[in-house]
């Protein structure tokens, strides 16, 4: 008599990452990925920068779980991811216990498969779209009834920026206060319609992975920075509320000058980490004086830079100064030393990022 084939079960999400413009940097409580300030994204189209990953799990797969990163076997044994694991597990398990006709998934080894079209750990968002692809895979997997909420609550643990990743638009991380994390969430605060004419231009500057990871570096300035405490609780709390409201406006001008200054006040507060993390290079560097100079010269905010922990950066702009800004900014990097392809890896994004019918299972 033949044997049934051990069933598989499957299912594949896309994520987009964010762009802080807000940034978030130190957390107030590690094991939980607790941030000491507020923060707010953009969220980048995932026609352009994507993370894609499949989850499954099946009676024949040996015993461990396991994860494989742009081909390459991935450490999943630290603690943030296995909280995540744990958590998911922990959910489906519930379902299973309530309706005993369900398979059970929970206990089974799981394999997740993931892809990111765009260089990984390089202060591009990866960790972002990373957790929140592997948490809402696994989720769809399981078909648990989770909200985008649970789903973000859970990807935070992860990585903190990942809870952004999940509504697309505009997106705010609300520090809270609960020493549990309860009112830690991320919250929608417009869609990308809202806004449909803002735009993202990439320059991939370095695609190397970077020295100090963002968990390392955080770490370091929140236990040595004299800037951190006075960015944290007097800075960015002012720039919520003002980029909230420059959100809501569509009001490009305040939206610039925000995000630019922002980017600053936290490489600044790199710099004066103990040992200083420098995140920027000299090319950085040079965008950054290439985009005070387009706006100079147009006599108003017509772009803005934003830097993450690496030297990539993400210039925002609006659709009618296209040329203004992709042009200069391609004509003038093609000249720059040690920009890598010559002005090629410019991408140009529109702002739309993740919806629930960005999922396929
Ligand atoms: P980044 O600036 O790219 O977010 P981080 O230092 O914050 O850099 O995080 C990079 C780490 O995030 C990677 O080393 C890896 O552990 C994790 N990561 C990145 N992409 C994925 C992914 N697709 N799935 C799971 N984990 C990922
Ligand atoms: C500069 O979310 O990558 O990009 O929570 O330790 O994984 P962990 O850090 P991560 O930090 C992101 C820092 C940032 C700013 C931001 O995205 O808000
Ligand atoms: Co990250």
């Amino acid at each position: 008599m033949m044997t049934e084939p051990a069933k598989l079960y499957q299912a594949s999400v896309i994520a987009p990452v964010n762009i802080a413009v807000v940034k978030y940097w130190g957390k107030r409580d590690s094991v939980l990925n607790l941030p000491c300030n507020s923060s707010i994204s953009v969220t980048l189209s995932q026609d352009d920068l994507r993370t894609h990953t499949t989850a499954s799990c099946s009676p024949a797969y040996d015993t461990k779980d396991n994860l494989v990163l742009n081909s390459a076997q991935e450490d999943i044994t630290g603690a943030r991811t296995q909280a995540c694991l744990r958590e998911l597990r922990r959910l489906r398990a519930i379902l299973e216990d309530t309706n005993p006709s369900l398979p059970k998934l929970s206990t089974l080894p799981l394999r997740i498969v993931s892809e990111n079209n765009f260089p990984t750990a390089a202060g591009l968002a990866s960790s972002a779209s990373g957790f929140a692809a592997l948490v809402s895979a696994i989720a769809y997997l399981y078909e648990l009834p989770s909200s985008l909420t649970d789903l973000s609550r859970i990807a935070r643990q992860g990585s903190g920026s990942a809870c952004r990743s999940l509504f697309g638009g505009y997106v705010a991380w609300y520090k809270g206060m609960d020493v549990d994390g309860s009112d830690s969430i991320a919250v929608n605060i417009k869609p990308a319609s809202h806004w449909p004419t803002m735009r993202a231009l990439i320059l991939v500057v370095s695609a190397a992975k970077k020295n100090v990871s963002s968990t390392t570096g955080m770490q370091t300035t929140v236990a040595t920075s004299q800037l951190f405490k006075y960015r944290a609780d007097e800075v960015v709390p002012h720039v919520m509320t003002e980029m909230t409201l420059a959100i809501r406006d569509k009001d490009f001008h305040n939206f610039a000058r925000l995000t630019m200054s922002e980017s600053n006040n936290f490489h600044a507060t790199c710099l004066d980490t103990s040992p200083p993390i420098f995140y920027l290079n000299d090319t950085s560097r040079a965008a950054i004086r290439v985009v005070e100079d387009i706006n100079q010269k147009a006599g108003r905010l017509v772009a803005a830079y934003t830097f993450d922990a690496g030297p990539n950066a993400v210039i925002y702009y609006q659709e009618s100064d296209e040329n203004l800004v992709a042009g200069t900014l391609k004509s003038f990097l093609a000249n720059v030393e040690g920009w890598e392809g010559k002005g090629e890896k410019i991408q140009e994004k529109s702002c739309d990022g993740l919806s629930k019918d960005a999922i396929e299972i």
